[in-house]
């Protein structure tokens, strides 16, 4: 059976099999300090550049960079995937649940957490026998109207709110329950006369979970017209909306399985994907897409599939979601629903058949752009076509491969019937032009923002900023919390190159998510996409330096210094370029700011 692991699972069989025994099966591995090392069995090896670190189970070879764990040795020696990789080693380690000790700070905070579950679910089970009692007769009919089916209202544990200001006080009351935990939950209002009233009344209810399918809060929807519609768990200890997205617990299986993530805007929308068995839909929870959400997405699936609402403000929010999605370097696709105002409608209509035909035709970004472009501007004046081309240049420059980005080229000169040597120089000139006027575009290419060129070069071991980078996601691979210190200290922007920034937020969110418990390497890796594992695995493998204070200190004044000097020669090179425009207030003010990064620089030296 392959499928859904828990990561308790993982952890057990990561903490039975011994790294240096499993991989001495297929590799001769000798001792070298804290270290094994042996020849690679992924490339022709003849000097020793395969080492495996006992002390966190991860191998790295310095020759080819294959690294990770013993689930992606086995994987890579095996040629499994990752569940077949699973099921091998845990066959090898058989099953036992490893309890991790956490202090009793920590479990406090876990127990404050699992209490404001404890009561969302509470809430949950009374909505959900409501729906099913004398006073959901008004909601139920009104799901029947709508199409969702008993199996789905089961499914997705919908439920009721009924009329009155204190029902649900009562009921959480005789369980137990204090009113301080009911506002700590986000269920109840405490109003400023000082009553505390339930806060949601009269309405339809949706619970929300977590990955895990803990219900963390709920979206109330009112039966009929009235404002708000919708009615959401403000933000409390469990429910953050930038990074829950509704119905994914459900979708889980059918994403690891498929690779592929549905997004739609409304949680009717992914009830009715589900109950036509199109079981890999989420929605966010009515607000924008986020970074977040991207790497939270990124763990399980490779293609995000955007299926918006058909009108201007979803054309607006897929706009926005492929910006955040292509930065996370998810495929991105967009698909229409003609006919209908959403996915939900479009089913009802439709049908399932009608359905799965337009995920078919959903088309990846530039196509996308093209057919909308061309859906808004007529191409028969002179000149229309160049303008069409420069609004879709900035995607094409944002592209990761240059194979890509000619059968692109390709694409477009047969749909505007030019040829493809005008598009590219169009194209470079276009290019050419932007970074005059916008020379940060510059280190935003695709290239540099991935640092693969860096990587290439050996040059980026001189990179100095580089360096400050890596030295400081190595300390927090040692020292997961300083996360916060560094934030606080430095900001998140202060890692440009895009696998320590992944690393970075990787660890942050794993902090944020279990608020206490520690995080380990095996937590990372566990999350993080084989990428990152191996850029994990490569910079803990290094050397291990003492952790101390004032080792702390400096790599973070050090990353400090060599971001400002970085920007210092940012702003120089735009000074350049304003003394080319002759724009000299532009040029007076990048001055300033020059000098007082200068300031700040020396007050670090
Ligand atoms: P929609 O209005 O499209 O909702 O808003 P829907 O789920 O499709 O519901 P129906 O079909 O109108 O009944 C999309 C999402 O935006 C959020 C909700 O998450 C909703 O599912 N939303 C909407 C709010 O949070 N508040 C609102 O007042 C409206
Ligand atoms: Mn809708």
């Amino acid at each position: 059976m392959t499928g859904l692991f828990r990561e308790e699972i993982i952890e057990e069989i990561r903490g039975r099999v011994d790294i240096v025994d499993y991989v001495g099966e297929y590799v001769n591995l000798r001792k070298q300090g804290n270290s094994f090392v042996g020849n690679c069995p992924f490339h022709a090896d003849k000097t020793p550049s395969f080492h495996v670190t006992p002390e966190n189970g991860l191998f790295y070879c310095f020759g080819c960079g294959v690294g990770g764990d013993i689930f992606s040795f086995a994987m890579k020696i095996e040629n499994l995937d990752f569940p077949q990789a699973v099921e091998k080693l845990a066959q090898r380690a058989g099953v036992n649940l490893v309890r991790q000790a956490v202090s009793r700070q920590q479990q406090e905070h876990l127990d404050r957490l699992n209490r404001i579950r404890e009561i969302n679910r509470e809430a949950a089970l009374y909505f959900f026998a409501n729906l099913r009692a004398g006073e959901g007769k008004a909601a139920r009919a009104y799901l029947q109207s709508r199409g969702v089916n008993k199996e789905s209202q089961r499914v997705f544990a919908l439920g009721f709110a009924p009329g009155g200001s204190n029902l649900l006080q009562l009921h959480l009351g005789q369980k137990g329950i204090q009113q301080e935990e009911m506002l700590a939950a986000g269920l109840v209002i405490k109003r400023d006369d000082g009553r505390v009233i339930d806060r949601f009344r009269d309405r339809l209810m949706f619970p929300i979970t977590d990955v895990r399918g803990r219900v963390v809060g709920f979206g109330g929807r009112l039966l009929g017209p009235g404002e708000p519609k919708y009615l959401n768990t403000p933000e409390t200890q469990v429910f953050h909306k930038k990074s829950l997205l509704y119905g994914l617990h459900l979708a889980l299986p059918a994403i690891r399985q498929e690779k592929t993530v549905i997004l739609v805007e409304g949680y009717l929308d992914v009830i009715a994907l589900h109950q036509h068995q199109l079981t890999n839909a989420v929605a966010s929870l009515g607000t924008a897409f986020t970074p977040e959400h991207g790497r939270l997405i990124k763990r399980y699936a490779r293609e995000v599939i955007l299926l918006f609402d058909s009108d201007e403000a979803g054309r607006k929010a897929t706009d926005r979601a492929i910006e955040i999605f292509r930065e996370q370097g998810l495929q991105v696709k967009i698909a229409a629903l003609p006919g209908a105002k959403d996915p939900d409608e479009f089913l009802q209509i439709y049908g399932r058949k009608a359905f799965l035909n337009a995920l078919a035709k959903a088309l990846p970004i530039i196509p996308y752009r093209l057919q909308r472009l061309k859906s808004e501007m007529s191409l028969d004046e002179p000149g229309s076509k160049s303008a069409l081309l420069a609004q879709l240049f900035p995607d094409l420059a944002k592209l990761s491969g240059q194979v890509e980005r000619q059968e692109y080229v390709r694409l477009l000169a047969q749909e505007l019937n030019l040829p493809e040597k005008a598009i590219w120089d169009d194209f470079r000139r276009n290019q050419g032009e932007q970074r005059r006027k916008y020379p940060l575009l510059r280190d935003k290419s695709p290239e540099i923002r991935n640092n693969t060129i860096g990587n290439k070069n050996v040059n980026s071991f001189r990179n100095p900023y580089l360096i400050a980078q890596e030295n400081m996601i190595k300390l927090l691979l040692k020292e997961p919390k300083l996360v916060f210190q560094v934030e606080q200290r430095l900001g998140s922007d202060v890692f440009a190159d895009k696998r320590c920034q992944e690393v970075f937020f990787l660890i942050k969110t794993l902090l944020e998510s279990r608020t206490g418990e520690p995080v380990t390497i095996a937590d990372l890796v566990n999350h993080a996409p084989e990428s990152v594992k191996n850029f994990i695995a490569k910079l803990s493998s290094l050397d291990s330096l003492p952790l101390g204070e004032r080792q702390i200190e400096d790599t973070i004044t050090s990353l400090q210094l060599r971001y400002l000097e970085e920007q210092v020669e940012q702003k120089q090179q735009q000074i350049k370029e304003a003394e080319a425009a002759k724009d000299s207030s532009g040029r007076q003010n990048l001055l300033q700011e020059i000098i007082n990064l200068q300031r700040k620089i020396q007050s670090l030296k």
